[in-house]
């Protein structure tokens, strides 16, 4: 491989805010053929979960891959914990289909919540790409937890940030911002929204009365990725899908977000038990700490 890296190697790592951390990773075949919407499957080691991370970014000139990973549970923890020079076990992808691109013939807005905002960078840039204006709006809780910033605010041709508590930007929610654009008469004629299930919820409630064309990236719990467990079967108008292979992008006036969130909170007390034994064993030196 170029420059002596190995395929799957951890190039670089950088804590972005408290809890999240970005990774580049060496993985040029993934890189060449991945497009904006689409994510990947992480497994840290031989023994480790197999977890999808959407992609927060693709360099295929050097063939790096950045995912941003927010450390929840025992795998997303495994795999903060790695070191720049480690590879990881297996890196899968590109998975899913694209974010659907097209010129919009108006304004075309990305919406991101905490690690909901990485992926809208490759959506915005290949929204540029097919001529259309574009706006993003950014949110987290404070100024403290942002993050890509810059990144954004290099591609999109204005940037709208949000904090609940109000120490930057805009004092509200996503949709507060997503709202002022509406009420201030912008043509939006699409609605990219990323982040928690309440966010995208909401971001779709807003939207529907204008009918703007909205779309969500969901993140149900996924085993396999390939469409076989079930696992991350969601309701769309009704129909059940599968986020991994029919995914992970939907409808955004069409999804049964309360479904969603009752799914995700499944498997909450054996998550817990999990990563607090990971925890435990890391303190005394028998986990990756
Ligand atoms: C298509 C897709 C893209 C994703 N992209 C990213 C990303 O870019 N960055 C990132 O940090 N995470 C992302 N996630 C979520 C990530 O996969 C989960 O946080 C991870 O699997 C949790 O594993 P864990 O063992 O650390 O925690 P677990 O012990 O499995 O879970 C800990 C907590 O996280 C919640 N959780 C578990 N899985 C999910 C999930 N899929 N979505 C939301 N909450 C979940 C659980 O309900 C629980 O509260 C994505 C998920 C999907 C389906
Ligand atoms: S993760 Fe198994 S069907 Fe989607």
């Amino acid at each position: 491989m170029d420059g002596g890296c190995q395929l799957n190697e951890i190039l670089d790592k950088r804590e972005l805010c408290p809890n999240i951390t970005m990774f580049r990773i060496s993985s040029p075949e993934l890189v060449r053929r991945a497009e904006a919407g689409q994510f990947v499957i992480l497994r840290a080691y031989e023994h480790s979960e197999r977890i999808p991370m959407s992609i927060g970014g693709l360099d295929p000139a050097n063939g790096i891959l950045t995912v941003v990973v927010m450390e929840v549970g025992r795998s997303s923890a495994e795999i903060v914990r790695m070191k720049v020079g480690e590879r990881f076990m297996d890196v899968v992808g590109p998975l899913g289909v694209p974010t659907h691109m097209k010129d919009f013939g108006g304004t075309c807005v990305v919406v991101g919540g905490g690690v909901g905002i990485p992926p809208i960078l490759p959506i915005a840039i290949a929204l540029k790409v097919h001529g259309n204006k574009v706006i993003g709006i950014i949110g987290a809780r404070s100024k403290d937890l942002l993050i890509y910033e810059n990144e954004l605010g290099g591609v999109c041709d204005r940037l709208l940030v949000t904090t609940d508590d109000g120490t930057e930007g805009i004092k509200g929610f996503v949709t507060t911002a997503l709202q002022q654009l509406v009420d201030a008469g912008e043509n939006v004629k699409f609605v990219m929204a990323v982040g928690p299930v309440i966010m995208m919820k909401n971001v779709a409630k807003l939207t529907q009365p204008h009918g703007i064309e909205t779309w969500v990236s969901l993140n149900p719990i996924m085993v396999d990725g390939t469409g076989m467990c079930g696992g991350c079967r969601v309701s769309i108008g009704g129909k059940s899908k599968f986020a991994c292979v029919d995914g992970p992008d939907f409808d955004a006036h069409k999804v049964d977000f309360d479904e969603l969130i009752q799914r995700q909170a499944m498997y909450k007390t054996q998550e817990k038990i999990a990563y607090d034994t990971y925890l435990e064993k890391c303190k005394i030196g028998l986990g990756r700490a």
